[in-house]
């Protein structure tokens, strides 16, 4: 067995390292000039008007649906993602309403989403999915013609493209994380960003409780502020972004071609006019034709040192707390994609060598 090949590579630079420790020696650990730096920076980076930093892609996603929604609001959610995009919307006292997703591209089916408006839906939260992006126009269309706010969760999505533009400048709000497994990371770390100035002030009273003056609060909020030593290793992570997602890319390809005449394996299909970024690289496995399931396959390829994932093995759907607020509501495709997929290592620290060893074991393990 060869070395390890794990999932993610948490692993900051020595110039990340010595970025930090110069706030900590600072004492300035607080919110302060390196978020100012940090948001500046990532405005640039994807060409949004406004950045604003946060503790988590969490709060960024709770922050925006603060920003827009009122009690009672329903907002279109797809089934197969990580539960914060859902369970954000109901922390506002408005609902999430499900749809399923497309079988190839695994992101929003708005076909679905749009059989699910009603007078009460007031947003969209598209998720471009493992980085594969959205098809944004169509989102665009559908919330022009409904009258829709659109939330967009970028957190597995720093780095893609759309139609030649990153998704990071979309209306109204677009929701990134910064946890350590993420593109790019910070420990814990969110940003929003917007186009629209009224809802960066929004965001920005909303994050420090509402304080629109000292002490002074016009409106209900949270502490949801990000450290400056999170934005110094923010900083330096931006500096080396297209790098890590230049490797994310390569990776991403090479498993797929890879894989592709392996049969009963099916990667994520990259959606038109689009650049993946490789977050997770998924395929599905289909047990009759690749001779296992993905269990199977996940546990064997673990005991080559190879570490494998399973995201998700649920749709939010079928969550617990889900059904019990809002009752059973099937999603065939969410729910099959649930049965079959498996996450393979993609990330920024491998090398050619180390995806094909991937590959490789794949094809003997099947053979
Ligand atoms: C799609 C999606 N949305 C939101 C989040 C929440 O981000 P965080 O863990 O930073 O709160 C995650 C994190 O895994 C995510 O994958």
């Amino acid at each position: 067995m060869g070395n390890t090949i794990e999932l993610a590579q948490i692993k900051l630079t020595e110039e990340e390292i010595s970025a930090a420790m110069a706030v900590l020696r600072s004492g300035a650990l607080r919110q302060g000039k390196v978020c100012d730096e940090f948001e500046k920076k990532f405005a640039e980076k994807v060409k949004a008007k406004f950045a604003l930093t946060c503790s988590s892609g969490t709060a960024a996603l709770h922050l925006a649906y603060m920003a827009c929604l009122q009690p009672g609001d329903e907002v279109i959610v797809p089934a197969f993602t990580f539960i914060a995009t859902a369970s954000m919307v109901t922390m506002t006292g408005a609902r999430p309403v499900f749809c399923d997703v497309d079988p190839q591209t695994w992101v929003m089916d708005l076909k679905d989403a749009e059989s699910r408006i009603t007078e009460k839906t007031k947003a969209i939260a598209p998720v471009h999915l493992f980085g594969n992006a959205c098809d944004v126009a169509g989102v665009t269309k559908l919330a022009e013609k409904h009258n829709l706010y659109v939330i967009w969760d970028a957190a597995q999505a720093h780095g893609t493209i759309s139609q030649g533009r990153d998704i990071g400048c979309l209306d109204d709000f677009v929701c990134y994380s910064f946890y350590p497994t993420k593109n790019m990371f910070t420990g814990e770390g969110g940003m929003v960003t917007t186009n629209n100035p009224d809802f960066a002030q929004k965001v920005k009273f909303l994050r420090t409780h509402g304080q629109t003056g000292k002490y002074y609060h016009t409106i209900l909020g949270l502490n949801y502020r990000m450290t400056d030593v999170e934005a110094a290793i923010g900083l330096k992570q931006l500096d080396r972004l297209d790098d890590m997602l230049a490797a994310r890319r390569r990776n991403g390809k090479m498993l797929s071609s890879g894989i592709r005449n392996i049969a009963g394996l099916v990667p994520q299909q990259v959606t038109e006019e689009s650049d993946h970024s490789f977050h997770q690289f998924c395929m599905l496995v289909n047990p009759e034709e690749f001779g296992m399931d993905r269990d199977e396959l996940g546990a064997r390829l673990g005991k080559k040192g190879i570490a494998t994932g399973v995201h998700y093995p649920r749709g939010l759907n079928q969550q617990p707390i889900f059904e019990q607020l809002y009752g059973q509501v099937s999603m065939p495709v969410t729910e099959s994609l649930c049965d079959r997929i498996l996450a393979l290592p993609v990330h920024h620290g491998l090398d050619e060598t180390a995806c094909q060893r991937v590959v490789g074991e794949i094809k003997r393990i099947k053979a």
